[in-house]
């Protein structure tokens, strides 16, 4: 046997030790499908063994490869770059791809759909009519009279307003702000921190040419600036650590200047 196949082989040994040492986690995940009369909400919970590295994405996808297909929840890139797999784990809004079951001393996870989004089976909420709305309401696109031409290199500008700008932008939508936020929980009408930070997005760039003046007429009123009550959650839950309560301080303490 070659070198190399004897490593392979110990490793698939490792790992098949560990599939059986590992210890026994529960998985109590929320079932629910509205769109089927007959259907109520329960609870569910999953016996399975942990591996090591396990994540909440790769329990959930065990659970529905072997115990029930029918469990219902939202992936896209497994690494904590598309915002789909948004839920709350043991109360806590986490990305379920980022979440390793192993920080969980007692091996018991409870998993709810996140709340503000529309539900749509079980772990599986509509985030993206939410974040389209949000995005018509707060303007969300460059607003410029110059005519676009796509022939021509887009104007430069400074490196470090385009840092500023690129930094804004690494928000990847998934919610956990909204679903952490106490305001946007109570009215579905607030644009919350994600929206806020969109706004900024846009202030800072040079290309949009819209005033103080133009944005406090967008979210000068309760709906946005100052329907922020600054409890902090959506900074405490943002996966891409935005600095969303300096941002939306510093914005309402310009617009009260307005
Ligand atoms: S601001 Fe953070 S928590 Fe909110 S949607 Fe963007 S990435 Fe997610
Ligand atoms: S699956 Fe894309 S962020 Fe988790």
């Amino acid at each position: 046997m070659s070198q190399n196949s004897k490593k392979v082989e110990e490793v698939i040994k490792k790992s098949e030790m560990s599939i059986d040492e590992g210890r026994e986690i529960t998985i109590r995940s929320f079932k629910y499908n509205p769109s089927n009369p007959d259907s109520k909400p329960k609870f569910v919970d999953y016996k399975l063994r942990e591996t090591p590295g396990m994540t909440l994405y790769i329990a959930l996808t065990k659970i529905k490869a072997t115990i029930d297909n029918d469990l219902s929840s939202d992936f896209v890139c497994r690494a904590g770059i598309c915002g789909a797999c948004g839920m709350l784990v043991n109360g806590k809004p986490q990305l379920a791809c980022k979440t390793l079951t192993s920080d969980f001393e007692g091996g018991k996870i409870e998993l709810l759909p996140l709340p503000t989004f529309k539900l749509i089976k079980d772990l599986s909420v509509d985030t993206g009519t939410w974040m389209k709305n949000m995005s018509l309401r707060v303007n969300s696109w460059i607003v410029s009279k110059e005519k676009t031409d796509i022939s021509k290199i887009e104007k430069p500008i400074e490196p470090e307003v385009a840092q500023e700008v690129f930094e804004l932008d690494r928000c990847i939508e998934c919610g956990l702000c909204v679903a952490s936020c106490s305001t946007a929980i109570m009215r579905e009408d607030f644009v919350g921190a994600v929206g806020l930070n969109r706004v900024a997005r846009f202030q800072v760039d040079p290309h949009d040419e819209r005033t103080d003046e133009d944005f406090y007429e967008l979210i000068g009123d309760d709906d946005g600036i100052f329907g922020c009550m600054s409890l902090l959650a959506c900074e405490d839950h943002c996966p891409k650590k935005l600095s969303l309560q300096s941002k939306i301080a510093y914005m309402r303490r310009k617009m009260v200047q307005v």
